[in-house]
């Protein structure tokens, strides 16, 4: 049966560039090809709990540069819950939901890819600030926790500069370091510290005692907040509590980088945590464009009745992978990125 309604949904943490994807999924199906499209809210809990409304032009009318989603998110899992799989099916039956468009990550995304071996006609679209999830070169969100995280740095050389500091910088990226290394090279970072390669205190150390000989008084350290020390078996995190989907609320690891860094160097430190600044606010033209170009391949993709797919970027083209395979591995940083900011350390 040819799709007549589709049904959008965000999930996870947002990511800029979200409403940019809805706006072009309906401006797509509703202008060009007829189609109606239902807005689930609070990602997969509005599937289980039935909240949806219908999005007609108006409805994503200004919405291209605002952050956030209109839709709203969460990070409910579906299949935590006994009756979650059984309600997300009764409720496509009940509003009439051909194909369903899921934006979101890993955790979105393979909650996605089982509704698909279900039966659930399923297509995906790659978000996360985090550049992590596989299957894509690129997500949309990333290149705006960039910008901010550059911006920041560049804020920072001055005052650094001037007092004759050590400036630490906490930016996200829980299991992968591409906001750290990408803003760390555009910024001129001194020293990155990343979730994939565990430091040695001893060595962040050494590089500002070296700039310190050379007559660079102040240093600039950006560490992702699920960077860890060699020797550690945990992680810093704010609190004990998991979400549905297993994660623990990073964050700190800046806090205890800087104080390692005073006691054993002597230079005066200050911490700057970014969080979710680096999320918040309006995307930058590159995620527009990449968010818009991936509303539009979803729609073409549900309407070709290629579903269990998720819609990707692979070089400067849009592709269409397999679900199963995006979510298998997470895409840590390419080392290659890593080994030019290194080529500044120091
Ligand atoms: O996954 C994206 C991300 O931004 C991570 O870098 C971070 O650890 C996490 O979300 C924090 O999300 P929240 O505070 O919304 O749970």
């Amino acid at each position: 049966m040819a799709v007549q309604q589709i049904g959008i949904l965000t999930g996870g943490g947002d990511s800029p560039g979200l409403n940019a994807v809805i706006r072009a999924v309906v401006r797509k199906a509703v202008a060009h090809h007829h189609l109606k499209v239902l807005g689930i809210k609070e990602g997969w809990l509005g599937l289980m709990t039935g909240q949806v409304q219908e999005l007609d032009l108006e409805a994503v009318s200004g919405i291209l540069p605002k952050g956030g989603t209109i839709l709203g998110t969460s990070r409910t899992n579906p299949f935590k819950k006994p009756e979650g799989p059984q309600q997300i099916l009764e409720n496509l039956k009940r509003f009439a939901i051909d194909a369903v468009i899921a934006v979101g990550g890993e955790d979105t995304l393979g909650v996605a890819q089982k509704l698909f071996q279900m039966g659930v006609k399923i297509v995906g679209v790659p978000k996360t600030i985090d550049n992590d999830l596989g299957g894509t070169d690129y997500t949309f969100g990333f290149d705006t926790a960039v910008s901010i995280a550059t911006e920041a740095i560049d804020r920072l050389h001055t005052t650094a500069e001037s007092h004759h500091r050590v400036m630490v910088v906490e930016v996200m990226g829980r299991h992968a370091g591409w906001i750290a290394t990408f803003a760390g090279i555009a910024g001129g970072a001194d020293c990155i510290l990343i979730p994939e390669l565990p430091f040695d205190i001893d060595e962040v150390c050494e590089i500002i005692k070296k700039r310190q000989a050379r007559g660079k008084t102040f240093s600039i350290v950006v560490v992702a907040e699920g960077a860890k020390p060699e020797e550690a078996k945990f992680e810093i995190t704010q609190s004990d509590k998991v979400d549905e989907f297993g994660h623990i609320r990073l964050g700190g690891i800046g806090t205890v980088v800087g104080q390692e860094i005073e006691k054993r160097t002597g230079v005066e430190t200050r911490v700057t945590i970014l969080g979710h600044v680096q999320r918040g606010g309006t995307p930058t033209p590159f995620d527009r464009v990449l968010a818009t170009r991936f509303g539009i391949a979803a729609v073409d993709l549900a309407l070709k009745g290629e579903f269990g797919k998720m819609v990707a970027l692979e070089g400067n083209k849009i592709v269409a992978v397999d679900l199963a395979e995006a979510v298998a591995k997470l895409k840590t940083l390419d080392k290659e990125f890593y080994e030019i900011a290194k080529v500044f350390f120091g």
